[in-house]
């Protein structure tokens, strides 16, 4: 079954010690963590939060963070053990390679392309709406043809902003995630006075009712497109708040955590990877999950939920207390925040591409390394040109919950992907691991096939299409190029082994 045919740990490894595709190896847990900090907070806690609460769930919204955590922290403790083990660029989409096999990596990683593009894109669309209302409050206003808005042609400053990052990527991981440090600290001092400034200004009659009633959806007749699937597979009664609304924020609020997985796609850059992968990917999630509901809790008991600004919450709840010196703070903030996630997950996408164009399933050509900066240059200017093309062309607002679903897919594959790795790969040494493994693992893939469920029809319509394009790719391309199948470029000592049917004795052997 060539579809299931699995990549060795020994051999991912060994591919990393290729020079032509090697990267520098620069970073360590506290980098790592900055790093996952930076990608994680963003748009979601800026923008979507706000969004969530006054279209679906209410102050219950913090109900709906909670959830997400909970998700995502069963998530991270696998990406934590994967990543111990396989200490390889690309993320789950290696992780999957060396146990599900090729077809559940080739989805995965697709999945992956789908996060971190669009995700990149969407976050560079939001940045661009609090650029353009940041220099607003200074009397400065942009064409609208040419900037964030419903008369919006083509989003300018969102195309130069991916331009400049993509630039910044080219010359190194180490140099971009200095300008991240400064940009990742401004954020979270933004946070922090979003907490504290706004406790005072709590009103405990806004978390009344806490979880709002369910309201039908106004003019549904048993279907609607943004309706979630969960829903419609049941019968129910297109809604929303009620417990439904809990769940439903909570997929969509899911966005806010998505990107502790994306320090993953550094392992080959990191010093020690078996021993900082696991650290920076739970740090990193546990500082937003405290600062996620704090800023939740703090924001829905400022302002009554039906009040609250669907685009620019944070920034809003204080300008509806008469605090405008305070809005503008947090607007200039939000501009510094959606930077660095932009900038990390385009240095995801290009990791993960990198990967996957070194196992030849997509063009080896593409993942050369630039032989002065050490950087796959290639590869970044066809990320930076696909997201800026995306951010300024595609219409605001709709891709979100793409973003989302592509990540709990792989979520879940990630999942089962460690409970079959454990037992096909016992001896492997493992720094990290799920503790009540396998039901924990389980548990996970259960929880993110749940909230999946919870998106809305049209995005599992739209993903479906997505994967049938992959899945096109695959068949067309991807399965006869394999260096799976052609050998080409594989170590002779692996190959040897690979045909001898077993893999060599010790990983490190091979280093
Ligand atoms: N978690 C990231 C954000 O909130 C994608 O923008």
């Amino acid at each position: 079954m060539s579809l299931l045919r699995t990549k060795s740990i020994e051999q991912s490894i060994a591919d990393t010690d290729e020079p032509e595709y090697q990267l520098k190896k620069s970073l360590s847990a506290v980098d790592l963590t900055v790093f996952g900090v930076g990608v994680v907070i963003g748009a979601g806690i800026f923008t979507l939060t706000g969004r969530a609460a006054h279209n679906v769930a209410g102050p219950s919204i913090v109900l709906s963070f909670v959830i997400a955590a909970i998700c995502c922290a069963l998530a991270a403790m696998c990406y934590a053990e994967f990543a111990s083990t396989v200490p390889v660029s690309g993320s789950a989409y290696t992780f999957s390679y060396a146990s599900l096999g090729e077809i559940f990596a080739w989805i995965i990683g697709w999945d992956l392309i789908l996060e971190m593009f669009l995700g990149a894109s969407v976050v560079a669309q939001g940045w661009s709406a609090y650029f353009s209302s940041f220099l607003g409050k200074f009397g400065i206003v942009l064409p609208p043809a040419f900037s964030y808005g419903p008369n919006r042609v083509i989003d300018v400053p969102a195309i130069v902003l991916v331009l400049v990052l993509g630039f910044l990527v080219t010359l190194g991981i180490k140099e971009s995630l200095r300008v991240n440090l400064a940009l990742v600290g401004l954020k979270l001092f933004i946070v922090l006075f979003v907490i504290f400034a706004g406790i005072g200004f709590i009103s405990p009659a806004n978390y009344t009712p806490f979880v709002p009633d369910a309201v039908p959806t106004a003019g549904s007749s048993g279907f609607s497109w943004t309706q979630p699937l969960l829903q419609l597979l049941t019968g129910a009664v297109p809604s929303t708040f009620g417990v439904g609304g809990v769940l439903a924020g909570a997929a969509l609020v899911f966005f806010a955590y998505i990107g502790f997985d994306v320090v993953a796609t550094t392992a080959e850059e990191t010093k020690n990877p078996q021993r900082d992968l696991p650290i920076g990917i739970i740090a990193s999630l546990a500082i937003c999950t405290v600062l996620y509901c704090a800023v939740a809790l703090v924001v829905t008991g400022m302002v009554p939920y039906d009040q609250l600004d669907p685009s620019a919450a944070l920034a809003n709840a204080f300008a509806y207390h008469g605090q405008a010196w305070m809005a503008t703070l947090i607007s200039a903030g939000a501009v510094a925040g959606l930077t660095t996630v932009v900038l990390t997950l385009m240095i995801g996408a290009t990791r993960l591409i990198f990967a996957m164009c070194r196992d030849a399933l997509l063009p080896m050509g593409l993942a050369k390394v630039h032989p002065k900066y050490r950087t796959p240059w290639l590869i970044t200017v066809v990320v930076t040109v696909v997201v800026a093309l995306v951010a300024g062309l595609t219409p605001i607002g709709v891709l979100e919950e793409m973003v989302n679903i592509g990540t709990l897919s792989a979520f879940v594959l990630v999942s089962i992907g460690v409970v079959v790795l454990r037992r096909k790969r016992p001896d492997l040494k493992r720094s990290f691991k799920v503790p009540l493994s396998p039901w924990l693992p389980i548990a996970s893939a259960l929880i993110c096939g749940y909230l999946m469920l919870n998106l809305s029809v049209e995005t599992w319509v739209r993903f479906v299409g997505w994967l049938a394009i992959g899945f096109i790719i695959y068949f067309a391309y991807s399965r006869s190029h394999s260096r799976l199948e052609t050998g080409v470029g594989i170590r002779p000592d692996m190959l040897k082994a690979m045909e001898e049917g077993h893999a060599p004795q010790n990983p490190d052997d091979l280093r």
